[in-house]
């Protein structure tokens, strides 16, 4: 998305259930933003791509311009301008080096992107899928809302026994059923720590293979493999390799540009 108000004009229509595509909400006026020319001004016409809630004339959708417009030039960032992640850590344990990889993240992220994070995967029930079909558990209704209101998802999974931790996969197992399950479509970044050389690349590789399945998008390169973990943070939980904090970075800075290039062809189709 080019930076709004400087590029060229904006657009603003009612905003779509499009998964994965920002949105500026006010009230319970939701609006999307975009390039592209403006009509001739006719204040008494309404658009006619614009639903039910939006600016319903011209003027209105002027007046929205302006005011966005305005937030970018104090630095008031509207939400579509900012990368919402959020961080999944597939650890339980306090002193987790994979949730620190995660804090880590949130101190490197780059400029616009923003990571926050779930850390309720433990309140999540044992699948049951007799369960499920009574209706989600309140903790698993707010892991599916979480996935769905990110812009993209960050993982940090341990590696247990060659493969991603139980609960890191009741928490997938929960958040993909249907309807609408959330992970169709998102941008995902992959990332783990462990004690051993290989730095959990095995439980990696099945995770990326979870979401085959789940048509999740999965950020290919830079691999962020944290191997000998407890040489790389410190006793407060801060990584201080300098080497991981490197390509942790390079695999954020990747993350942005992946998830801005899918926004913009989900924009163009
Ligand atoms: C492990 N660990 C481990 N490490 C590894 O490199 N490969 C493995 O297959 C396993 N398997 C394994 C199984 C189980 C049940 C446990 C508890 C541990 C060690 C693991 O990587 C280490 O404990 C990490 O510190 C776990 O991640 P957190 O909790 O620090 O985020």
């Amino acid at each position: 998305m080019q930076p709004f108000g400087r590029h060229g004009r904006c657009w603003l229509a009612a905003v779509s259930s499009h998964p994965g595509r920002g949105s500026f909400s006010g009230g319970d006026v939701r609006l999307e933003r975009g390039v592209a020319p403006l009509p001739p001004h006719r204040p008494d016409r309404r658009f006619p791509r614009m639903g039910g809630n939006g600016p319903a004339t011209i003027d209105q959708r002027r007046a929205a311009c302006t005011l966005l417009a305005r937030n970018e030039e104090v630095g008031v960032m509207a939400d579509e301008s900012v990368l919402k992640v959020l961080g999944i850590s597939g650890s339980l344990r306090k002193g987790s080096y994979n949730s620190a990889a995660l804090r880590a993240a949130q101190e490197l992220a780059p400029a616009g992107m923003t990571i926050d994070i779930f850390d309720r995967i433990g309140e999540l029930p044992l699948y049951d899928d007799d369960v499920r079909q009574q209706g989600f558990p309140p903790s698993a209704e707010a892991l599916r809302d979480a996935i769905r209101g990110a812009d993209a998802l960050l993982f940090a999974t341990p590696e247990y026994n060659y493969s991603i931790s139980g609960v890191l996969k009741n928490a997938i197992d929960w958040a993909s059923r249907p309807p609408e399950q959330p992970f169709a479509g998102k941008p995902i970044g992959i990332m783990g720590a462990s004690g051993g050389v290989l730095g959990t690349a095995r439980a990696q590789y099945h995770l990326r293979q979870c979401f085959i399945f789940l048509d999740g998008r999965v950020l290919n390169r830079p691999e962020v493999f944290i191997g000998g973990a407890p040489q790389k943070f410190d006793a407060d939980g801060r990584l201080t390799d300098e080497g991981t904090r490197k390509i942790m970075g390079e695999m954020l800075q990747g993350l942005a540009d992946w998830t801005n290039l899918l926004k913009r062809g989900a924009a163009t189709s």
